[in-house]
């Protein structure tokens, strides 16, 4: 998602005006956004909280266009929604077992749209690999933050900064728990493979 510097990624009320920072940066002429869009085609589906939705919503009532193009979006809510495509379904329930059972099997990779409730219930659930955060250059005083009440700490490993020329910084954190957990496969993969070789010899 893309925060104030202070860390919020939308006002108390939900307002997201400030964001206008981010296409004077565009009007900027950065390469990143271009980058964003190349990037935005490798995600398979999105999944968003229902409030990050009704945002969607009023902007495709405001003559704004839906963000998400053909791809499957999920929307989870336990509330009747208005659905506008057909590629958005609803979802209501376990978040783990819907991401781990449904969609892991199903996609490659799985898009966390937010907002700040989602965000924190999909890294509290150990379910996101990577966290990217980009900072627009503005300050708003008060709002919704990007971890939305999370209860616990969360190591993180620096992998990617980009900054740009507008003042945006883009940052890449890939999460330690499932960082870790990817090498020690990697490496007994590695060494199955070596104890195959040392076998056949
Ligand atoms: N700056 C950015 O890049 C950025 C990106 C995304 C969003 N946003 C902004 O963030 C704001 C919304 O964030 P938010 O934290 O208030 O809300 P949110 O995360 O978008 O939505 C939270 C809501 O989703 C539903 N939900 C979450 N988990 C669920 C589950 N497992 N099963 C069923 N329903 C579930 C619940 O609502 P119900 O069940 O009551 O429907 C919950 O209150 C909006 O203003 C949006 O525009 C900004």
């Amino acid at each position: 998602m893309a925060a104030s510097l202070d860390g919020f990624i939308a006002r108390k009320d939900g307002r997201v005006d400030w964001l206008e920072t981010i296409r004077r940066v565009r009007r900027r002429g950065d390469h990143g956004p271009r980058i964003r869009e190349a990037f935005l085609k490798t995600i398979d589906c999105y999944v968003m909280g229902s409030r990050t939705y009704e945002t969607a919503l009023s902007f495709e009532a405001n003559g704004l266009g839906w963000s998400y193009g053909d791809t499957p979006t999920f929307v989870l809510t336990s509330r009747v929604l208005p659905r506008i495509r057909d590629t958005v379904e609803f979802y209501s329930g376990d978040l783990a077992q819907f991401v781990n059972g449904r969609l892991r099997p199903a996609f490659r990779t799985i898009w966390f749209v937010g907002g700040g409730v989602v965000s924190a219930e999909c890294l509290r659930l150990g379910l996101a690999d990577e966290v990217r955060y980009s900072i627009l250059p503005i300050l708003i005083g008060d709002g919704i933050q990007f971890f939305e009440k999370l209860d616990r700490d969360i190591p993180l490993h620096l992998a990617e900064v980009t900054a740009y020329k507008s003042g945006m910084v883009e940052l890449r954190y890939e999460v330690l728990a499932l960082r870790r957990r990817a090498l020690s496969e990697h490496r007994l993969k590695a060494g199955d493979q070596c104890q195959e070789l040392s076998n056949r010899k």
